[in-house]
């Protein structure tokens, strides 16, 4: 007979083998290919990274020369996209739905990305894919605040060309301030890749099918959009907004205790310890808030985790914060509208997802079909209308 085991979220389940990331959650350690979050996190770059997650090492300085140039001059998107699709929707649409829609809608620009098993096409929509994603994202917050698209400036770097798209114009002479795209472009290796979380768990199993990347990504960006996934630095900070002042932080929690709501950007499936990236990050806000300014928010950020990290309740569930909890802050003060946190999460997370979609087409897997247990009723016959 079958022996199946009922697990429907998966929490007991490895779905496949992966070289990718490992992540060791009672201990806090997150390693792409081996390497150190905090290494790359302070001496990589994003596209490095990418380079890394996708084809298995750090590349030679030929190889990255050649990679950031395919990347470079695959920025633009298709005239279409933006003037048909994108400024075709309603004016106060999320950008994120708008971003997932976009990354959908490439598949029918570029056909050929059904041609899976050729290699070099493969990675033609590879560098596409991770290079129109800034592009989209800029777009489709430009089209949300009512200005006017910017063009990419492939004279500037992948973070900087990406704030470039997002604020010129609104300040003619913008230039990328330095540190604050450095802050940025760490943000994008913290979220690259983290193995078979919900997006990436997606991103296979519609690949499997033999999808081209674009549908399957698209799917992907969707499974992201979730509150309880990469939504979650966006209700952090209504959370922190509706917490509003210090003083309301312990009924706050009492209330999180008594199962009104969930502490937003704490908790992880895989993390029973800090998830070393909120570590990170919140170095990387320092860096920010001296540019900027201190976010308002920071403190009732502070002693929430104070309070939380102190608190039986969360202390015996191992509920500790998780990348999402300090993101948002940092995304806040560098002028991002809250509505746009999940396609930050997005732009650097479709490097992991091609990464995953690489090694599942070398896998040669079948296509992913889980079983069900069937709970629903027995025979029965049909009774006709006027007789029910
Ligand atoms: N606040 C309060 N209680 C919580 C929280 C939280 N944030 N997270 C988990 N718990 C409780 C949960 O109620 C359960 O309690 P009990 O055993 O009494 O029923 C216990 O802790 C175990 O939690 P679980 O529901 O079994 O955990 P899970 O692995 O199914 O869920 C999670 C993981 C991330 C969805 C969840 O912790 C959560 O909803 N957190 C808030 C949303 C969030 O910050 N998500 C971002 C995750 S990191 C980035 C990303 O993945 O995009």
């Amino acid at each position: 007979g079958n022996t199946w085991f009922y697990d429907p979220a998966y929490t007991q389940t490895a779905a496949t083998s992966s070289a990718i990331t490992e992540i060791d959650g009672e201990n806090g350690i997150l390693r792409y290919r081996g390497y150190p979050i905090e290494e790359l996190a302070e001496k990589s770059s994003y596209l490095e990274v990418a380079y890394l997650l996708i084809f298995g090492e750090l590349p030679t300085e030929d190889q990255f020369a050649e990679w950031v140039h395919d990347i470079t001059y695959h920025t633009f998107i298709h005239e279409n996209v933006r003037k048909r699709f994108l400024e075709g929707f309603h004016h106060d649409a999320h950008p994120m739905g708008m971003l997932v829609s976009a990354i959908a809608a490439l598949s029918t620009f570029y056909p050929n990305a059904k041609e899976i098993d050729d290699e070099d096409n493969r990675y033609r929509q590879t560098v596409r894919l991770i290079a129109k994603m800034p592009t989209l994202a800029a777009a489709c917050h430009r089209f949300s605040v009512g200005q006017p698209f910017v063009y990419p400036d492939n004279s500037l770097g992948f973070t900087a060309n990406f704030l470039s798209m997002m604020w010129k114009i609104a300040e003619p002479r913008y230039d990328a301030n330095y540190a604050l795209a450095h802050a940025l472009d760490t943000l994008f290796i913290l979220h690259a890749d983290h193995e078979l979380n919900c997006g990436t768990a997606t991103m296979r199993m519609i690949a499997s099918s033999n999808s081209d990347p674009y549908s399957s990504a698209a799917g992907a960006a969707a499974a992201l959009y979730g509150p309880r996934h990469g939504g979650a630095n966006e209700a952090v900070i209504r959370m922190l907004n509706r917490i509003g002042s210090i003083d309301n932080v312990n009924s706050f929690v009492e209330g999180v205790k008594n199962g009104d709501e969930k502490l937003m950007g704490f908790g992880h499936r895989v993390y029973k310890n800090y998830d070393p990236r909120a570590r990170i990050i919140k170095q990387t806000a320092d860096e920010v808030f001296a540019v900027t300014g201190k976010n308002p928010l920071l403190d009732i950020a502070l002693k929430l985790e104070e309070v939380a990290l102190e608190d039986d309740y969360f202390k015996s569930r191992k509920l500790y914060p998780n990348v999402d909890f300090y993101s948002g802050l940092i995304y806040q003060a560098m002028g991002f509208p809250t509505e746009m946190f999940t396609v930050l999460f997005a732009i650097p997370r479709m490097s992991g997802w091609l990464a995953h979609w690489k090694e599942l087409m070398e896998q040669d897997q079948k296509i992913a079909r889980p079983r069900q247990l069937y709970v629903g009723a027995g025979e029965r016959s049909f009774v006709e209308l006027g007789d029910r």
